[in-house]
């Protein structure tokens, strides 16, 4: 596939930035702020490199005295316009995404912002391009998510950038998420566990994280528009939206957080009283700074007021409205000075006044080790979900012939998603590149490609379509009559090159391709079954006069198949390696399907070969019609520019396969948690959040539902067993109430209160790791789903070898969130204990329990507490 170029990166974020602007103007935005100039408020002359004036006349580059000290002796000498300079986004033709023009006579150097959370992205070359974050996620591993981010905040830091726009810690609510590939998770603990392992690897490269996006941004349909009004329970913000931000801010000290696209319970998140001002500032004192996502910006007082400290990446409600605001009072100079303070106040902790970064967009940064790592990730993150019959790994030397099938393998691999995470890659190693150089002597590799490339699709004949397609205006909607040829499955296509709006493509009224055209991906395809001589109705919307369509027909695809199918019955294995190239910012997936054929692509060749190995590229769960016929099935999820070497090395058993599911796999969409429309992606201008807390494998163990495959799972090239279940203590008095708390760094309950340990052994014939998960299961007066993650270690044995893990349950861990004490509160009871190495019952084979009794200690009662209460004011008894 062919990325967008570089330069076009400024040209499709304007476009973006127009139809956004067009949409927001029709419903609430007045224009007239839109036209401020890339200069912003501060007037001319402020853009350039840092200055290196001597400190004498900027006393605060002074390092020996306290930051607090440094920011209020600046601040002093800073005009308004300064400070509103500081807070507003200086245009569209800046080097970085986002910007902040520099101040040179008070020695303020510019803040360049790129993207962002799976390497450096916005079209910048020179870069490693990593894994998908849901890759990282798979891993369980933290140590490698710093190793992860410490090749980010380094690329970033090389490229002059002072913050990484990342990494995504939203939850992924639904697999058909555009963006579910650059997010991490389904589960808080771990989406916790891996950003604070990722943000302190980006932050030890002296690069500020900027963790987005706060919050309840779960979905791109109708996004950045008040009908992605998420109505949630404080409850679930709580215990699943908001854990990962807590950590990200708390435990790792991400310097910034990057307020969302969405709206929540009626009010936009960049101007969300109780995300900014109630949790973020007040219940968690968290001393960063608040940017807005690209034109999330959508108020001037009530945005500034709420704490939200920089708008980007234009002046439109900041700028020199905000100027208007703070002259006129609507907008307390207080107000204004804790904004640029936050900012400031990173910038002094991150030095960047004496140390700003020196490098520039065009500086390569890629280097051998990075490559190394991005290997790594996608190695320790490839999940083995099925394996017969021991087909895998095959032996390198001596595995006879192995039918390499599928465009994915070699002439459109998918390495990774679409939109502001995309990143560019210096080389790829394609699937097919990758097993040739593994195999040895006694193995010989053939390829057939299986299908056609989406981007060979030839446009519907005029016999078929009437009337015949040849583009619309912008935004408009093309409406034509396909009638059949065949009986069959057919591909539908459409190319829509370089946007950030989605296009549709409806047949007889349902969605069947719902996409952006953002790099890497500009065509979209999707395999449909029509009968000779119907008659459908096709809709292109949102397209444009570039766009075009295209198809395959049942004779062209029963050609192609063909091929492989006859490649795989002479071969002694057939590898297909399939994809989903549809994921992406700006746009949700219409369904979970694989595009294209190559549903039919895998059953035709299981069915000539009983080896048949499927490996999956996608950065989201897809659904397996063909699973029960194939022998193997390998999840690579998006592996970046080392896919090929990374799988080969998997396939042949060099690496043994260690990833586990952080996200379930459903069987199909009616599993899923939010599968009504109401929930997904909304109907009447709201997204009810009404499965609450029971999101992910929550929802599927609530519901007593069998997933395809759970969270937690993945399979090795041996085995493990789990024994030796040891609690400690058994039972422990309910003393610790504090639900309010923050000062401990604890999230409302402080203390190691429970200790749970268990060995794993290595039954088999090779070396391997797994991942011991624990998970607990909360007395049932908690109203919490059967079981949650507390815990997980990765473990690597040799074979025969056992190892004892041990976790530690702190309060919080033990907690829910209770709304009646505004907080969090450790309930009595018995709590069940379960470890092993998946979310599912059945991978569960420790089992116990430890009680929480009540007796003596600070207790809560139940009051009529503020919504709204201070973390001093919650509902805290001592009885
Ligand atoms: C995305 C952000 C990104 C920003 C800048 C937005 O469209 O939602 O994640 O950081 O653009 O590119």
């Amino acid at each position: 596939m062919k990325p967008i170029p570089g330069a076009s990166r400024r040209l499709t974020r304007r476009i973006a930035a127009l139809a956004a602007l067009a949409f927001a103007v029709a419903l609430t935005l007045p224009l007239t702020a839109f036209a401020a100039t890339a200069a912003g408020a501060s007037g001319a002359g402020r853009t350039g490199a840092a200055s290196t004036a001597a400190s004498s006349s900027c006393p605060w580059l002074n390092q020996s005295l306290p930051v607090d000290q440094r920011v209020q002796m600046l601040l002093a000498q800073m005009s308004l316009a300064d400070k509103i300079n500081m807070v507003t986004g200086a245009g569209f033709s800046e080097p970085y995404v986002f910007y902040i023009s520099a101040i040179p006579s008070l020695c303020i150097p510019a803040i360049g912002e790129e993207d962002g959370p799976v390497g450096v992205g916005d079209g910048l070359t020179g870069v490693t391009q990593m894994p998908s974050a849901v890759s990282l996620a798979a891993t369980f591993d933290p140590s490698l998510a710093t190793q992860y981010g410490q090749v980010v905040g380094s690329e970033e830091r090389g490229k002059g950038a002072m913050v990484d726009l990342g990494p995504t810690v939203n939850v992924d609510r639904d697999p058909r998420w555009g963006r579910s590939f650059e997010a991490y998770t389904e589960d808080p603990f771990l989406n916790s566990a891996i950003a604070v392992a990722d943000i302190n690897g980006v932050q030890s490269q002296d690069e500020m994280a900027q963790v987005k996006h706060l919050a309840v941004y779960n979905q791109e349909t109708n996004r950045n528009t008040p009908a992605d009004n998420a109505i949630v329970s404080t409850r679930a913000l709580h215990e699943i939206y908001l854990p990962a931000f807590w950590a990200a801010t708390q435990e790792a000290k991400a310097s910034s957080v990057m307020c969302a696209y969405s709206t929540i319970n009626g009010q936009a998140a960049c101007q969300n009283d109780y995300l900014m001002k109630t949790t973020l500032d007040q219940r968690w004192g968290y001393p960063g700074f608040v940017t807005s996502d690209y034109q999330a910006t959508h108020s001037t007082v009530q945005s500034a007021n709420a704490g939200m400290d920089q708008e980007m990446p234009a002046p439109q409600y900041y700028g020199s409205a905000l100027q208007s605001a703070v002259q006129s009072g609507q907008v307390s100079m207080a107000t204004l000075n804790d904004m640029v303070s936050r900012i400031l106040t990173e910038m002094f902790q991150f030095n960047e006044f004496n140390n700003p970064p020196t490098g520039s967009t065009s500086t390569t940064v890629t280097t051998p080790a990075h490559q190394d790592v991005s290997t790594a990730v996608a190695e320790a993150g490839t999940v083995l979900l099925k394996n017969t019959g021991g087909t895998l790994p095959l032996s390198a030397n001596g595995a006879g012939t192995v039918a390499v099938i599928g465009p994915s393998a070699s002439l459109s691999p998918t390495d990774t998603g679409g939109g502001s995470a995309y990143v560019t890659s210096t080389f790829n190693v394609t699937p097919l590149q990758g097993i040739q150089a593994a195999a040895g002597p006694g193995t010989t590799v053939q390829y057939t490609q299986g299908l056609p490339t989406d981007t060979s699709l030839t446009p519907i004949p005029t016999s078929n379509l009437t009337p015949a397609y040849t583009g619309t205006n912008y935004g408009q909607t093309y409406t034509g009559t396909l009638t059949a040829s065949e009986t069959g499955t057919y591909v539908l296509a459409f190319k829509n090159p370089g946007s950030y709006t989605a296009t549709n493509l409806s047949l007889d009224g349902k969605v069947i391709l719902a996409n952006p055209g953002t790099p890497p991906v500009s065509t979209y395809s999707v395999g449909v079954d029509l009968q000779a001589g119907q008659k459908y109705t096709l809709q292109l919307s949102g397209g444009g006069p570039s766009a075009n369509l295209s198809w395959a027909t049942p004779s062209e695809l029963t050609t192609a198949i063909g091929q492989a199918v006859a490649a795989a019955k002479s071969a002694s294995t057939a590898v297909v390696v399939v994809s989903d190239d549809t994921e992406s910012e700006a746009a949700d997936r219409a369904s979970l399907n694989l595009p294209s054929a190559q549903n039919e692509l895998i059953s035709a060749v299981a069915a000539a070969n009983p080896h048949t190995v499927v490996v999956v590229d996608a950065g989201a769960p897809v659904v397996m019609p063909w699973l029960n016929q194939v022998a193997s099935v390998v999840d690579a999820w998006y592996p970046g520019e080392s896919n090929g070497t990374a799988l080969a090395a998997v396939l042949f058993g060099k690496v043994n396969p260690s990833g586990h599911l952080p996200v379930t796999f459903p069987t199909d969409l009616s599993q899923v948690p939010a599968s009504s429309p109401s929930q997904f992606p909304g109907v009447n201008g709201q997204v009810q959040y009404s499965e609450g807390i029971n999101v992910g494998y929550r929802h599927y163990d609530a519901s007593n539902q069998t997933p395809l495959f759970p969270f937690g799972y993945g399979l090795s090239y041996t085995n493990f067993r789990f024994s030796g279940l040891s609690i400690s203590p058994k039972s422990l008095q309910n003393a610790s109430s504090n639900p309010g708390a923050t000062s401990c760094g604890c999230n409302g309950q402080s203390g190691n209160l429970v200790t749970v340990s268990a060995t794993v052994t290595n039954t088999g014939q090779v070396a391997g790791s797994d991942v011991a998960q624990l998970y607990l299961a909360d007395p049932a007066a908690a109203g919490e789903p059967p079981r949650q993650l507390e815990g997980f270690q990765k473990v690597t044995l040799q074979p025969g070898q056992s190892t004892t893990v041990h976790f530690s349950l702190p309060g919080h861990d033990l907690s829910y969130w209770n709304d009646a004490a505004n907080g969090w509160v450790v309930p009595d009871g018995q709590f069940g204990v379960y470890v092993g190495d998946s979310s599912a019952p059945a991978n569960l084979p420790l089992r116990g329990a430890f009680t929480v009794v009540r007796s003596v200690g600070a207790r809560y009662a139940t009051i009529n507490a503020p919504a709204e209460a201070l973390p001093a004011e919650t509902a805290v008894k001592g009885v």
